[in-house]
């Protein structure tokens, strides 16, 4: 997959720019609060229709303006594509070319993106939330009955947590049933989706690692909670462990189990990386998970997504920084950094100084 043009009118600080990119290597570079970043997250924004950075897509329109403009022209191996976002503050129309789409899982699968920014540490540091942010996004790129699943499951689990809350302690107790067989059939596309997606992503992730940690650390990651082999098994698994758990619900008031709560172990050896990683382990394994998510996805779609690294050579030392660029030659990759000059090691880029918002043309650089 490939990006060729990114145009961009009153997004974040660009008022109105164009950007062409080419097919291996494309150095975005420049000083801090320049536009950088605004530019690579334009990009993330219509490959999934979300933002990286934010909830509210109102924060992505130029302050002082009324809706912002997105649009590529891209490639997959069906041909071209023209992908567009008009966001305004209450509202936002997706196009892919030229047709209105009204479902975010529409947008998806068109032009799938692998986002890396130092915030990606969060991946394995911070709570369980942040692991299932990544697999939803991730897997939703290639899988449209994922997404679709998430979200009814997203709603019946509302309505369910609703209900936990209700009074009504009989009524409750005799409701929830209803609810869960639903819940349930939901759940298990989502848990045996995951666990695909662990499965494959596990030994690349391995390898990269051990690729950039010159094979002295071992990374291993799996699913903290196992339910069972295949959709029916799965959804029998959570039905029972809903039901064992329905008078803990109902004291807490929301759901304890399912999808919702699940988790994702990293282990660097025999440590586990969320409690014991340095910073530099942490971010040598986030960059792993990212660089496997970028072989999974050629796998499911028989595709590069398009790889956007953003401020990551910053953080990591020399050695490492060189095995990256080796391994990203031939991907489509958009890299964001301060000095083009210091992160490239005689390869070869386009590169792209922005400044104040806006492409600064200069030969020689
Ligand atoms: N909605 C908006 N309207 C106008 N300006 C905005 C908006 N959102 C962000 N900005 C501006 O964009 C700039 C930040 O751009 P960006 O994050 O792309 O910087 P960067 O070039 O990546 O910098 P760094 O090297 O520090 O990461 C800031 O100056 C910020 O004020
Ligand atoms: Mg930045």
């Amino acid at each position: 997959m490939l990006i060729k043009k990114l145009f961009l009118q009153n997004f974040r600080n660009y008022e109105r720019e164009e950007f062409v990119f080419s097919e291996g290597l494309n150095v975005l570079f420049g000083k801090n609060g320049q536009g950088k970043t605004n530019c690579a997250e334009a990009v993330f924004y219509l490959c999934t229709g979300a933002s990286l950075r934010i909830r509210h897509d109102k924060q992505l329109i130029r302050l002082g303006e009324s809706s912002a403009r997105i649009q590529a022209e891209a490639e997959n191996r069906y041909g071209k594509v023209s992908i567009s976002a008009e966001i305004f503050e209450n509202k936002r129309e997706l196009k892919i070319n030229g047709s209105a789409i009204r479902k975010n899982a529409d947008l998806m699968g068109h032009v799938n993106s692998v986002f890396f920014s130092p915030g990606e540490l969060r991946l394995i540091q911070d709570g369980p939330d942040e692991r299932r942010r990544f697999m939803n996004i991730s897997i939703s790129q290639t899988s449209p009955a994922y997404y679709t699943a998430l979200l009814r499951y997203n709603k019946i689990l509302d309505q369910r947590n609703a209900l936990l809350k209700d009074k009504d302690g009989a009524m409750v107790l005799e409701t929830l049933p209803v609810w869960d067989e639903q819940l349930c059939k939901y759940a298990a596309v989502i848990i045996q989706k995951r666990v695909e997606f662990l499965e494959k992503l596990a030994p690349y992730a391995q390898e990269l690692h051990a690729y950039l940690t010159d094979g002295k650390e071992k990374l291993t990651l799996a699913a903290t909670r196992k339910y069972g082999e295949g959709e029916e098994e799965i959804a029998q698994a959570l039905l029972r462990r809903l039901k064992n758990n329905y008078e803990n619900d109902l004291y807490r008031g929301f759901t304890s189990v399912g999808p919702h709560r699940d988790d994702i172990d990293f282990f660097i050896g025999e440590m586990d990386a969320k409690a014991y990683a340095s910073q530099g382990q942490t971010r040598t394994a986030a960059l792993s998970v990212k660089l496997a998510e970028v072989e999974i996805f050629k796998q499911l779609s028989g595709e590069y997504p398009v790889l956007i690294l953003d401020d990551v050579m910053s953080e990591l030392d020399l050695p490492r920084r060189k095995k990256l660029v080796k391994k990203i030659e031939g991907l489509q990759t958009i890299l964001t950094c301060t000095h083009a000059e210091r992160v490239l090691y005689g390869a070869d880029a386009n590169k792209i100084r922005i400044e104040g918002g806006k492409i600064k043309q200069e030969k020689g650089v």
